[in-house]
């Protein structure tokens, strides 16, 4: 990759530690993510021209509490403690922190008592957003507290001689009103770094970096019609071209006509060398009479890899797997309080395994979701793919509550397409994070002409979310809802009530399944 400026962030397990991340992208510089306990060898050798310091849930007197070298800050290059990052700089250089009387969470008001280099601009008294149940009670030496809120004596400091600085709120998120200023006088003022990440270099670099890598071998790619594969197919396209060999697999799962719109538009827009396996008759037969959620999504997921390696040993000399992994999947996460439980085990074509043997290019492994859309936007791929709302790996059969069968899809397809319009309409649907809706086959009692009807429900999916961890409902128009009702009803037969899902998630799951 092009030389550029490179921020470090290291991650105690705080929720914001992405956003850290992205905000100081926004900015143009390129940054990573390291968990806590990451050796300081491979510290060094990234390199970075500042480290910022990420809050965690941990008190920094637990047993457990997750603790980085004190020789970290021998690196001579400049630091920034947010949060639990701030209390941990203040530990290892000889301050004190102690639980607070009362643990702080949501808006404070910020009052700045000295210049300072990180909160310049920031007027005299702003809004943060704080969240922590320690304060610095002592700071270490050298240091001087700059700012204060009512409740939290010690809500930054600094010792500008070292570059060392601590915030005890968050500027990455929102709520606090000058946190982008703040970050950018950390980055441009205090680091010096330059705002020299472009994603146009980003297209060229990778492409010189995979031709370099795969040296005249033959690279496969399963596509799934999201954007990820199809994006990261195209960035390999553009190095390797007809070394580069894309399997479709149909799993007659997906939405109407999909495969067929896809399939047209990887060849005669993208240009890819693609084969479309139908396999839609086998995942129907092996579905057959399965109604447990868990059992469907391991069925769906061994079938494809059966087919996708069947496939990719016809073609002679494959060295290469192509993925559209990105950097929430590589981002190791710090879990201080222990492995959270499997909720839903996800399938997608990026679940490949290893025993593929194969070596992986996966070009957008640094990237976030919202850049890869960029990315997809500078190498011509169009809106309709770029902004697809996520679709889960195992498709449809996760939408039809039980047994999955030919007349349910059918049934399914179909108010997928009207909801799909409608929202699409409605100007709704890129704003909406998804929308569909679930087939739910209890029949209820209704009245059509004058004829008593039996039929199933179909329930109306629609959450806005940020990634797709939390959701809550949409709170859609009734006109909306309306049109998709009465056309559900109308043009599907086998449907007699409509219903809305007004829960978020957590409690709920998008999904049904
Ligand atoms: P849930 O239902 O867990 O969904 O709230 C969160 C997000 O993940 C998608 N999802 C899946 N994606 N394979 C996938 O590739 C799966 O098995 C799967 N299950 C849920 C879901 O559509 C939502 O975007």
């Amino acid at each position: 990759m092009g030389i550029h400026s490179k921020i470090l962030i290291i991650d105690f397990g705080s929720q914001y530690t992405q956003l850290i991340a992205r905000k100081i992208r926004e900015s143009k510089v390129y940054c990573e993510i390291y968990p806590f306990n990451t050796p300081l060898s491979k510290i060094k050798e990234y390199n970075a021209n500042a480290i910022i310091l990420s809050g965690g849930p941990s008190s920094v007197y637990d047993k457990s509490a997750p603790v980085i070298s004190k020789d970290l800050f021998k690196l001579n290059i400049p630091f920034l403690g947010i949060c639990y990052g701030m209390q941990i700089m203040a530990h290892l250089l000889g301050g004190e922190v102690k639980p607070a009387k009362n643990r702080e969470y949501g808006h404070s008001k910020l009052e700045i008592l000295h210049k300072s280099s990180l909160l310049k601009g920031c007027g005299k008294s702003s809004l943060v957003w704080m969240s922590h149940g320690d304060v610095i009670v002592k700071i270490p030496k050298g240091f001087k507290i700059t700012a204060q809120t009512e409740t939290c004596d010690t809500a930054a400091f600094e010792y500008p001689e070292k570059k060392f600085y601590g915030l005890q709120f968050h500027p990455e998120v929102v709520h606090t009103e000058c946190g982008t200023n703040i970050l950018n006088n950390f980055l441009f003022e205090i680091a010096g770094v330059k705002g020299d990440w472009k994603l146009e270099d980003f297209i060229s670099d990778k492409v010189a970096e995979i031709k370099e890598k795969t040296g005249g071998a033959k690279a496969v790619c399963a596509l799934s019609g999201g954007v990820d594969s199809t994006v990261a197919a195209a960035i390999t396209d553009r190095a390797i071209g007809g070394n580069l060999k894309c399997i479709f697999v149909d799993n007659g799962l997906l939405r109407e006509s999909e495969a067929e719109s896809v399939m047209k538009y990887y060849k005669e827009n993208l240009n890819l060398n693609v084969k479309l396996v139908n396999a839609s008759a086998l995942f129907l037969k092996e579905l057959k009479g399965v109604t447990d959620p868990e059992r469907k999504r391991k069925i769906i997921g061994r079938l494809f890899i059966e087919i996708f390696e069947k496939e990719a040993k016809k073609i002679k000399g494959v060295n290469f797997l192509v993925q559209g992994t990105l950097y929430p999947d590589v981002i190791e996460s710090v879990k201080v309080f222990g492995a959270s439980s499997v909720i839903k085990s996800h399938h997608n074509v990026g679940g490949l395994p290893k025993k593929l043997n194969l070596k992986l290019i996966e070009p957008l492994r640094e990237l976030f979701k919202d850049e890869v859309r960029v990315i997809g936007k500078k190498l011509g791929i169009p809106e309709e793919i770029i902004n697809r709302q996520p679709f889960p790996g195992p498709g449809l059969a996760i939408r039809i509550i039980g047994a999955v069968d030919k007349k349910n899809l059918d049934i399914l397809k179909k108010a997928d397409a009207i909801v799909a319009q409608e929202i699409k309409a409605a100007g709704l649907y890129d704003k909406i994070w998804q929308s569909f809706p679930v087939l739910v086959p209890v029949k209820t009692v209704g009245v059509m002409g004058d004829k008593r009807s039996y039929e199933s429900v179909v329930a109306l999916r629609a959450v806005t979310s940020v990634d797709g961890m939390t959701a809550d409902f949409a709170k859609l128009d009734y006109d909306i809802l309306r049109a998709c009702s009465s056309r559900i009803i109308s043009e599907i037969k086998g449907v007699n009530r409509v219903v809305y899902d007004i829960t978020s998630k957590p409690p709920s799951t998008i999904e049904w399944e």
